[in-house]
């Protein structure tokens, strides 16, 4: 019998469970993956924190898998063309990740990138697909330099990666102790806290063209507005409530937009990971039925790069 976590309640850990499930045989347009690693993202506890529209208990946790194929339905295809049974695939965004194994559709599963581990490659898309969003909706541009709140972070060492690539020189807040992981990925580090928009502007040096939040802090925000007068150019992925009353950009996966968008950029972000250009640093893993143990060190919100969770 196949196991997976699932919320019984909104609301913090109390209503986690850790239930014996059976993963449907997959039909026409599916595969059943044996799961090796579920990637984990702040989303994943913020999702069943409270009622969401069109939720309904109990919901499945996680979003992002990665595994072999143990079944595929007839005439199928993955996301990433042929496939066949013992296919290491990575898949997202999948419902319920947290598990033993999955029947999911197979668009979303992607041939796992060879030279990622299973926890690392678990953890590619989400965190990927967001930074490019971030980039290509700022419009940053090859030459430009632009300020990144949470270099040090899933997203952000994403983000410094996929700018790098294109030309894009980034100014990256971080703790001290993260520093050397955002040089490493190519941005210039900083510290956030007292005194954030002076050492912002002298690393610069330059005018800042546009600025990317993955902290959502007020700190933050208050920053971006400062620097970047074109409120267009200036993206939150976690200050809701401010982007909407100042009338910057606010991006979020489950937004139609959104969620076309990052789909479309997948398989790229796949091939540039199989080539070994875009890397995923894992800072720990976790057996699966130590979910809730990992979730609370992720929510301490310095993680110090990926968990994932191994069944
Ligand atoms: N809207 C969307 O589509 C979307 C998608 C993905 C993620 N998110 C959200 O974006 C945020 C980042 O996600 P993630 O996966 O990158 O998280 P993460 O890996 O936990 O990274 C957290 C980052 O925040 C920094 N940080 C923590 N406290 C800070 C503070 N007080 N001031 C400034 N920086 C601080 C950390 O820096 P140090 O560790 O160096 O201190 C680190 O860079 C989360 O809130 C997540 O829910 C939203």
């Amino acid at each position: 019998m196949a196991k997976r976590w699932v919320a019984a309640s909104w609301g913090s850990f109390e209503g986690w469970q850790f239930v014996e499930y059976e993963a449907p045989a997959p039909l026409s347009g599916e595969i059943t993956v044996r799961v090796r690693a579920a990637g984990m993202n702040p989303a994943d506890r913020k999702h069943v924190a409270a009622p969401r529209a069109g939720a309904e208990l109990p919901v499945p946790i996680g979003y992002e898998i990665s595994g072999e194929i143990t079944a595929i339905g007839p005439d199928t295809a993955i996301g990433s063309g042929a496939a066949r049974i013992g296919d290491e695939v990575i898949a997202f965004r999948v419902r319920g990740g947290y598990a033993t194994e999955l029947t999911i559709p197979a668009e979303k599963a992607f041939a796992k990138p060879a030279l990622l581990t299973h926890a690392a490659a678990a953890n590619l898309l989400l965190a990927g697909t967001t930074a490019a969003e971030m980039l290509v909706v700022t419009r940053a541009q090859a030459g430009e330099t632009i300020l990144l709140h949470g270099a040090s972070g899933a997203v952000g060492v994403s983000v410094l990666q996929q700018a790098a690539r294109r030309g894009i020189r980034v100014i990256g807040t971080a703790r001290a102790a993260r520093f050397d992981e955002v040089r490493r990925f190519g941005g210039i580090p900083i510290a956030y806290g007292e005194g954030l928009l002076d050492r912002a502007r002298d690393a610069a040096g330059v005018e800042i063209a546009a600025a990317l939040d993955a902290v959502g802090t007020d700190e933050a925000v208050d920053v971006s507005l400062e620097l970047v007068a074109d409120r267009d150019r200036i993206v939150t992925i976690a200050a809701a409530g401010r982007a909407r009353a100042e009338g910057f950009r606010w991006i979020v996966g489950s937004a139609p937009e959104s969620a076309r968008f990052r789909d479309s950029i997948r398989g790229e972000l796949v091939n540039l990971a199989a080539r070994g250009m875009l890397e995923v640093p894992v800072a720990r893993t976790y057996p699966l039925a130590e979910a809730v143990e990992a979730t609370r060190h992720l929510a301490e919100e310095h993680p110090g790069g990926k968990l994932a969770l191994i069944p």
